[in-house]
């Protein structure tokens, strides 16, 4: 391997947080000192009623503000619907894209996180490109077919280690308490790089692969020592800002 990649932990807060939540940040943003952010990256995505405020209080300088989902337009007759431009210009720097939850509750297949990914570029925007296995997939020994051609399908050309993080998320690994070993992470991201350095060469064999599903302080050392992981998507232990550094605390 090359350079190092630094690290990102990414924190998804999906939809949970009020304003008086900015004390959490605060929290954060306080105990995330310069030797910590010398050694990994830092984000919190709150919900979209969130962004704005939070991005005033972190400036987007040690901490960064992200968004967990967008519409594929820019703007236009889409009721409910937030376009990458509108999270960006609330100060979101990064979207979530293809979150499992996205592609079960809203039934949004590759072709359309695809779109979104592009959706982000078009706004100078980091892409952060969410792919994994169900419990059945996992079950019947499909689960690197099943990231290959999510890879595949959903990661738009024109990925660079810049623009995009591609996040491996087993689905019944998700806020359940179950982690995948060491080892079938290990062999996942191994797939992954491989997939994405054959795609995009050097960009893709430096572009940061995050693992994601009941990251917690507890076991953020084993999983973030793992060969071709390079951080973390934190759900439920990113709300406390206490149990967020304790994953980071990882990479001290
Ligand atoms: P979890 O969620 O950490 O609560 O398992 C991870 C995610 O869905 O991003």
């Amino acid at each position: 391997m090359g350079a190092a990649i630094k690290p990102l932990v990414a924190g998804n807060w999906k939809m949970n947080g009020l304003k008086a939540a900015v004390s959490e940040l605060q929290a954060l943003v306080d105990g995330y000192d310069a030797d910590l952010a010398a050694k990994v990256d830092s984000m919190i995505c709150p919900p979209a009623t969130l962004i704005a405020q939070f991005a005033d209080v972190t400036g987007n300088s040690a901490v960064a503000i992200g968004a967990q989902d967008c519409h594929v337009n820019v703007s236009g007759a889409h009721t409910g619907d937030l376009s990458a431009q509108m999270v960006a210009d609330a100060g979101a720097v990064a979207i979530i894209v293809g979150h499992s939850e996205r592609r079960a509750d809203h039934g949004e297949g590759n072709e359309v996180v695809k779109a979104k990914a592009e959706a982000v570029w078009a706004q100078d925007l980091v892409a952060i490109i969410c792919v994994g296995e169900t419990e059945v997939e996992r079950k019947s020994g499909e689960t690197l077919d099943v990231i290959k051609a999510q890879l595949a399908g959903s990661v738009p050309a024109g990925a660079t280690a810049a623009n995009c993080v591609i996040a491996y998320e087993p689905v019944w690994a998700i806020g359940t308490g179950l982690t995948p070993t060491a080892q079938d992470v290990s062999d996942v991201h191994a797939c992954m790089r491989d997939e994405l350095s054959k795609a995009f060469g050097d960009e893709g064999a430096t572009m940061r692969l995050l693992y994601g599903g009941s990251v917690k302080p507890s076991n953020a050392s084993e999983l973030m020592s793992v060969a071709n992981v390079d951080g973390a998507l934190v759900g439920g232990a990113s709300l406390k800002a206490a149990d967020f550094l304790g994953i980071m605390a990882a990479y001290k």
